[in-house]
């Protein structure tokens, strides 16, 4: 058998040897060729990429170099900000807050702002001021803790800017959210915080709820809406939950807030230390 595979093989290595000299041979006389040098070992060193003003079937603009991306601000270039972005009247860190909502904000939408803004608020807000801005959100049911009631006169009275100043940077315990929210949805926002301040009494100070409190000392009786102070906790959510006037409960706490809790946090009744929240 390997008698005759012999000549077979030496055929081959003669052929073999035969082609090698044609092909390098060929080209090592100056025969021009469009691929790359032979490379044994390429270690990367050719790479895919485009070149600057390239053609590219890659993007659909058919064009290889890419456009930055909207606002970007090369480094060093002034960046216009105004009463939009700031909320203020002017240049300074403390310059007054504009009154009404600058009219470029609603351009931004197709629908009309106060609309943007109540889908907004409702992700950003509800969960501690409300559906109706009394600051009796969810997280007023699970933890007690009280947000600001938007309707309280000094909100009322408040100018646009700063709210929007709030919604941006935060205020004491609330977080800002200018992360979250771009400038047109926070100056949506606020417009519809006017409408659910227009759609209640201004609420005097003395008879809201403060801020990271339970509801203490409010025999006053507020006008109005708010939840009965002066009771249990849970028992104040539950009266918010039974009340008439509330839009559907997304929660699903009918009747009394601690009959059927949809999660075990819902019924358990929050910690009466008031003052923690404040910390
Ligand atoms: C995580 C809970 C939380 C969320 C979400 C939240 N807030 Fe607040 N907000 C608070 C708390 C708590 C306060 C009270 C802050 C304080 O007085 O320390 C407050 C205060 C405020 C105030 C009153 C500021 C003042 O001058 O007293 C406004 C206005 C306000 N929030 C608007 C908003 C708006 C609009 C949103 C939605 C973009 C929002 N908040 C989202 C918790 C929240």
């Amino acid at each position: 058998m390997s008698r005759r595979a012999r000549p077979a093989a030496r055929t081959l290595r003669l052929a073999a040897t035969g082609l090698c000299l044609v092909v390098l041979g060929g080209c090592a006389r100056g025969c021009t060729s469009p691929r790359p040098p032979i490379h044994l070992n390429p270690n990367m060193d050719d790479q895919p990429r485009l070149t600057a003003q390239q053609a590219s079937g890659f993007f659909y603009d058919g064009a290889a170099m890419r456009p930055p991306i909207e606002g970007t601000v090369a480094l060093g270039d002034p960046v216009e900000i105004g009463p939009l972005e700031t909320g203020r009247a002017g240049d300074a860190p403390d310059a007054p807050f504009v009154a009404a909502i600058p009219p470029e904000a609603s351009a931004a939408f197709d629908v009309p702002l106060a609309v943007r803004g109540e889908e907004r608020y409702g992700i950003y807000c509800t969960p501690c001021h409300g559906d109706r801005g009394d600051g009796q959100g969810t997280l007023r049911q699970r933890s007690g803790v009280a947000s600001a009631d938007l309707r309280l006169e000094r909100l009322h009275a408040a100018p646009d800017g700063q709210l929007f100043d709030t919604i941006t940077h935060g205020l004491g315990l609330m977080a800002g959210y200018a992360a979250q929210i771009p400038v047109a949805d926070r100056w949506a926002i606020v417009a519809h915080v006017r409408e659910l301040q227009a759609a209640s009494p201004p609420v005097p100070e003395a008879a809201a709820v403060p801020a990271g409190e339970g509801a203490t000392g409010g025999e006053g009786a507020p006008a109005g809406d708010a939840g009965p102070p002066g009771q249990g906790i849970a028992e104040g959510t539950a009266g918010a939950a039974a009340q008439p006037g509330l839009p559907d409960d997304p929660g699903g706490t009918e009747g009394p807030g601690a009959a059927s809790p949809p999660d075990p946090l819902g019924a358990e009744p929050p910690p009466s230390d008031d003052g923690a929240a404040r910390r």
